[in-house]
């Protein structure tokens, strides 16, 4: 088969993986970058192209970028009759937003710490207060760990919202969290409806450095965890995620957050799953 991968991150790890494994499957497949693709409207000759070439001419092209453009280059495959993979982003309606997905889960009946949302600064602050201190701050559409922040008291509070305000962001960008102290922090892959692997997360002290580093180390989950992690994905119709639990101290498991372009190195080197050869058949099976 004909397969194009379009991406942000032609250089990764993830898609050199799901290279070869398409090679090796015996595909024909090619990468190319978001971002080298001209999309035309015309009413003769409407389509994308990448120097030159049709993506028209691909048997499926698989586009599971969190971006609009990303999205806008989907639906317009879709239109000409290309079979695209895009991990239903366009099926969902652009909601790629952590308080989107809060909703979902609230829908669903799954277990998410307590989450609020709100526009204006006084309201921000009162929030804080109420949800208590230590509070979790969380860009909306965060997905890296790199805009995720504790609080501590209402100083670091007034902090932040200054730091806010000469950036010119808007407190309405950000969720605001309920802290939950927890005993294991977990990412659980998920591919086609299956828990394909899981790792427990922790934070290890590099000898001669004051970061600590994210460490994976193998875990057996329970039952209720397992069910949590699928419902979750399911939830929000992806075929493939990654699935961020905290089992708290309270003996409770709370759902974090769903990544839905998981990467899968550090998760590979913790398990035997073939996350690439996961991850493309089900782009095969699952394209429309
Ligand atoms: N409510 C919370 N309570 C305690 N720790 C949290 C909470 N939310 C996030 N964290 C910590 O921050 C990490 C990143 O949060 P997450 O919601 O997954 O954001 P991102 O989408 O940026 O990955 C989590 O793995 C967890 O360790
Ligand atoms: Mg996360």
């Amino acid at each position: 088969m004909k397969i194009c991968i379009v991406t942000t991150t032609i250089e990764s790890y993830e898609n050199n993986r799901l290279l070869n494994a398409g090679k090796e499957l015996g595909h024909d497949i090619k990468i190319v970058g978001l971002d080298d693709v001209v999309i035309e409207i015309d009413s003769t000759n409407t389509g994308a192209y990448v120097n030159g070439e049709n993506l028209k001419d691909y048997d499926i092209v698989t586009i599971t970028i969190q971006k609009k453009r990303a999205l806008i280059l989907s639906n317009l495959l879709q239109q000409l009759g290309v079979k695209i993979f895009d991990n239903n982003l366009t099926l969902n309606k652009f909601q790629l937003d952590k308080i989107s997905d809060a909703v979902t889960f609230y829908k669903n009946g799954l277990s998410f710490p307590k989450t609020v949302n709100v526009a204006d600064e006084e309201d921000f602050r009162d929030t804080c207060n109420e949800i208590g201190f230590p509070i979790v701050v969380k860009h909306s559409v965060s997905s890296t760990g790199k805009d995720v922040f504790k609080l501590n008291d209402l100083s670091e509070v007034d902090e932040f919202l200054e730091k806010l305000e000469e950036e010119h962001r808007n407190t309405s960008s950000y969720i605001l969290q309920q802290n939950i102290p927890f005993s294991q922090s977990l990412r659980i892959m998920v591919i086609n409806g299956k828990i394909a692997g899981a790792a427990k997360k922790e934070m290890e002290s590099k000898k001669n450095s004051a970061i600590p580093v994210e460490i994976l180390t193998g875990v057996e989950l329970s039952s209720s965890t397992q069910k949590l992690a699928l419902d979750a994905v399911k939830s929000i119709n992806m075929h493939i995620a990654s699935v961020d639990i905290l089992i708290g101290e309270d003996g409770k498991e709370y759902l974090l957050d769903v990544n839905r372009t998981p990467g899968f190195e550090k998760l590979e080197k913790v398990g035997s799953a073939d996350y690439a050869k996961l991850i493309l058949e089900t782009a095969i099976e699952k394209a429309v």
